[in-house]
Formats: C-alpha cells, structure tokens, sequence
C-alpha cells in the first residue's frame, strides 16, 4: 500500500461500495467466496454505462467513413457474442492449456498457498543467526510485514526492533534465497515451503451427462478473445467488412487466480471488453500505435485523472513469444504501494499468430519463426482446424493471414479504477451555512448511475405534485431517481454519495412560476430552470 493515507481512502472507497450497493462479496450470506463479487442497484449501473460506452465508442458510434486522428486510414467495426464454453480444441491451439498458469507454492505448516512470484523477502540477522524473511505484500506494507514478522521470529520486544540486521531491500525468493533459508508469512520457522509447482488457471468443467470420461471435459474461457478468432470466416462471409476492421466482444471471463486480492482488481470470474483488429502486415505497426493512443484516450475523455494513469511498453524480454509490441494501460490504485501501477488494458500486437494456430495447430518459436509443435512422433501437438483462415483482398488481389492488434480491457478493473478516482472527501457549507464535510463521486455524467434526482424541497403544499410531474418529463430520457425522504441537505448528501451529477429541486417560488433549481453535485452551482426546459437542461450537461 501507499501507506496509511492510501490504505485509508482505499478502506473508505470499499465501505462506501458496500453501504451504497455498488459491489458486494458474492454470497456473502455464506461468508462469501473468495475472488467473486456481485454489482449491486448502483454497481451494475456503473458497470453497464462503463461498458455501453465502450461498446458506442469503438463499435455503434465509429464512422468508417472517416479516417480517425491518427489512424493510418478509416477502417470498420463489428461486433460479436460467443460462448464461455468453446471447442476444448480452441485452448490447446491457442496455447492456453499448456501455457495459461501461474506457479505456486504451499506452506507445509499454515496451509496458505501463495503465488511463487508474489513471494517477495529480504535477510534479517541478529546475533550470528540469518533468515531470509518472506511476505505477499509489496512496498511499505511489505516492509512492516517482514519487520514484524522478523521480530516475532528472534523473540525481541519493540525496543530491541532495531538490533535486527537487514541486509538490502525487498526482493523475490526466486534467485535470493532457498526455501530452507526462508521464512514462510505464516510459517514460526524456516523451511516450511515446498517445491513450486505450475497450476493451469482455466476452471474445468464437463459436458454432458457422462460425468468422469476424459473427454467430455471443457473450459470456461479465461478471455473472449478466441471466440473472436474462431468466428474470423463467419464474420468475412456474412458481413461487408474488408480488411481492415476490427471485432468487437464484451463477456465474462474465469482465471482460478492462485491468490484473488485487491477488491475486484484480480477476481476469478470478471467481465473484459476486447477488440481483435485485422490488418495487412504492412500497415500492423501503424495500427498498433493507433490503437495504444486510441484506447488511452479513451480513459481520460471519461475523466480519468491523467497523473494516474500510465502508459508502459513492454521490454523486449517481456513479450510474449508471438508478439511484437505490447503497451500496458495502468492506473495508480491506492491500494499498491507509492510508484506502483496496476494493468487495466493491454494492446497487443499479435502478429499472426492467432489466425494461424486455429488453421494448422498450436504453434511454437523455433528460431525466428513460428512453426507447428510437433510431438516425439512428428504430429502436431495440437492438430488446429483445417480451415483456411486467410484473406483475399479482391482489390489488390493478394491473399494472406491478417495480423492482429489487440486492445484487451477490463470492465471490472475500469469500474474499479473510475470508482477510486471519482472517490473525493471535501467540505461545504449545509443549508444552514456550516460547514460540513461531505463524500462524493465525481463520476462522469455518461458513468454516473443516476443522471438526475428530483427532489421536492418539503414533502407538502403541491411540492410533491409538481416534483411528480417534473420526474415524468424526465423519465423517458434518462436514469433518474426521486427522492423525497429526509431534510434536502440529506438528499443532496445520499446524491453526491452515489455520483449523481445534477438535482432538480421543486421548492416554494417553483410553485408561483414554474421553476425549479438545478443543482451542480461538483461546483455546487444551483440555477433557476424553467420546469419546461428541465429535459434540455439536463441533456445539454450529459452530452
Ligand atoms: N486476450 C488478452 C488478455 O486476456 P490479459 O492481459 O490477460 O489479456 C486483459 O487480460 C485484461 O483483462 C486485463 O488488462 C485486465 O483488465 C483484465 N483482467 C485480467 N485478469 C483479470 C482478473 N483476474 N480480474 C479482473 N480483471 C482481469
């Protein structure tokens, strides 16, 4: 964690989830399950108008008529829904069930299991004995874990804390310590670790009443990505689009992720919004950083604030073997520690590596190129489909696989993100004049759950009446709420909780001339409207 003022904003930002019906623990009358969460009234709303947005940005609301600042000309865009469970072929070609996994890592005495890369430790000595100290945090918390896990082990109080000798700072077990020298997090001594082991993080599952037979066995699919790939042929045979275009697809997604944390940030069952964009090889490198910019955009025109938001390209040694760019969008949570940043979006440029696994088999790199893995008897590991997946280009009449960028998003890890930076504690003056200190979400108004409450000022004297009718004019145009419980300063406060950007009150002078106040939930700023006008108003704010 960014330490205690961090930790504390990331505390409140999940209690006001909670209270508010933003994001609840999935069963939570069971105590919950661990890596599952639910969206409650206000989440989904969240999560849904995260997700149209997206959808109208990128598919609906694209002019392929035009070119697009930066891109290398206009190009199109569709859209697909697949299934979760696909072909259990599709994930051997694809390379997911021999490469999708995570290493892990038992404690023989506590019974944790722990990411084997999460693990990180530095050396604590005292008087001639040496221990190489481990924690799953990072950053301060990191170092505070492994002080006082240190202190516990050499049996000191407090005030000797500062005879322990720490040699260096955090760093990973792997290639500093071994697992006799180390001391577990939960374990009281070292050597309780056993040897890593590869765990696949597709979930299983079975097809079809014939339980325990190998091969009704299938995956839920751990991204959308190869239901896209899959359909490529559909897709070009049903529809208009030529080269280049893009496909579009939101959906759940499952990881059995080793240690789920961090609230909804590394969940095992979670929504992505993926686009696969097909281009000649030529133009794939203009493409890629058209899409980096693109999709980077994206989140500051939602009003991501832009000192948090990062945009990192990957090291040569990090690539993966098919890839020949990628850039990561990451944002500062306040859960990670000072200079830490979490993924939100990856943009990938895939070559085409996808295309052709589908069409000859899982592919692997043998030298410079990429070439069908064959097992000890010289058959493809994992025979692909058989079917052509290359394009004719009838204009220039050339035939070839199209390579594919990939701008892969999170819709949980936006709605987290857009949920942590909305978070603002300031103070304001109540009704009366005194300051009080109030919580809000500045949510973007195309974000924000409720568009607009409309509140009668006093729930007598045809206050209520009017505020009923105001609150049908508006209905049919956009999510609004009506409230008329509480003093207004209460109902201002429930409002400003819940990220709603504007309030209409009907009050006394509303009565005489049929106007009403439009009240601003971040300058504060209230305006006579004319009740009339009000769907106007509120709309001319929205676009
Ligand atoms: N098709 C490429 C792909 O799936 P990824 O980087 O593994 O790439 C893309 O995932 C995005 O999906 C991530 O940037 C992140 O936003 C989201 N994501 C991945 N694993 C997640 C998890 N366990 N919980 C929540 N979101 C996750």
């Amino acid at each position: 964690m960014t330490g205690s003022a961090d930790q504390s904003r990331m505390d409140a930002i999940v209690s006001l989830a909670k209270r508010r019906g933003f994001i609840f623990p999935s069963s939570e009358i069971y105590g919950g399950l661990n890596g599952f969460w639910d969206y409650g009234p206000l989440g989904v709303e969240l999560k849904r108008n995260l997700k149209n947005a997206w959808w109208h940005d990128m598919v609906t609301g694209h002019d392929e008529l035009a070119t697009p600042s930066g891109a290398p000309g206009p190009y199109e865009m569709t859209g697909l829904d697949c299934t979760i469970i696909m072909h259990p072929q599709a994930w051997r070609c694809s390379g997911h069930f021999d490469l999708f996994h995570d290493w892990l890592i038992d404690c023989r005495e506590s019974k944790r299991r722990y990411r084997y890369d999460h693990l990180l430790g530095r050396w604590a000595g005292y008087r001639g004995r040496r221990v190489f100290v481990l924690t799953d945090a990072s950053g301060e918390e990191g170092l505070t874990a492994t002080a006082a896990k240190a202190q516990k082990f050499f049996g000191l109080r407090a005030k000797q804390a500062g005879e322990i000798e720490w040699e260096g700072d955090l760093v990973p077990l792997a290639g500093h310590a071994s697992r006799e020298e180390a001391l577990a997090p939960e374990a009281s001594e070292p050597g309780t670790l056993t040897e890593p082991r590869e765990f696949n993080l597709m979930f299983e599952t079975r097809v079809g009443a014939v339980a325990g037979e190998a091969d009704n066995r299938a995956f839920l699919r751990p991204e959308t990505a190869q239901g896209i790939f899959v359909n490529f042929k559909n897709v070009l045979d049903t529809s208009r689009v030529r080269v280049p275009f893009g496909i579009a697809q939101i959906g759940k997604s499952f990881r059995n992720e080793i240690t789920p944390r961090n609230f909804t940030f590394r969940s095992r069952e979670f929504e992505q919004m993926e686009i696969e964009f097909f281009c000649r090889p030529a133009d794939s490198q203009a493409w890629y950083r058209y899409w980096r910019d693109r999709r980077w955009r994206w989140y500051l025109e939602l009003g991501l604030s832009e000192g948090r938001l990062q945009l990192r390209e990957h090291e040569a040694d990090e690539l993966s073997h098919y890839s020949c760019g990628t850039a990561d969008i990451e944002y500062a949570f306040p859960f990670l520690a000072e200079g830490e940043f979490g993924e939100l979006e990856g943009i990938a440029h895939r070559g085409d590596f996808d295309l052709r696994s589908h069409m000859e088999g899982k592919l692997v790199r043998s030298g410079g190129e990429l070439v069908v893995e064959t097992d000890e008897t010289g058959k493809p590991r994992h025979r692909g489909s058989g079917r052509d997946l290359s394009y004719f280009d009838d204009v220039s009449r050339e035939r070839f696989v199209p390579h594919v960028i990939e701008p892969s998003a999170g819709a949980d890890r936006a709605a987290l993100a857009f949920l942590c930076d909305a978070y603002t504690e300031d103070e304001v003056p109540d009704e009366h004049g005194k300051p009080r200190r109030r919580t809000l979400l500045k949510l973007h108004p195309r974000l924000a759950p409720v568009k607009v409450a409309v509140l009668p000022l006093v729930k007598k004297d045809g206050m209520p009446e009017m505020a009923t009718e105001l609150y049908r004019l508006l209905k049919p145009h956009m999510a609004c709420q009506y409230d008329e419980k509480g003093s207004v300063g209460r109902r201002y406060a429930r409002q400003d909780e819940a990220g709603t950007p504007f309030c209409l009150t009907v009050d006394g002078a509303s009565l005489g001339d049929r106007t009403v106040t439009l009240r601003d939930r971040d300058s504060l700023e209230q305006v006579r409207v004319p009740l009339e006008e009000a769907v106007d108003r509120i709309r001319e704010r929205l676009a």
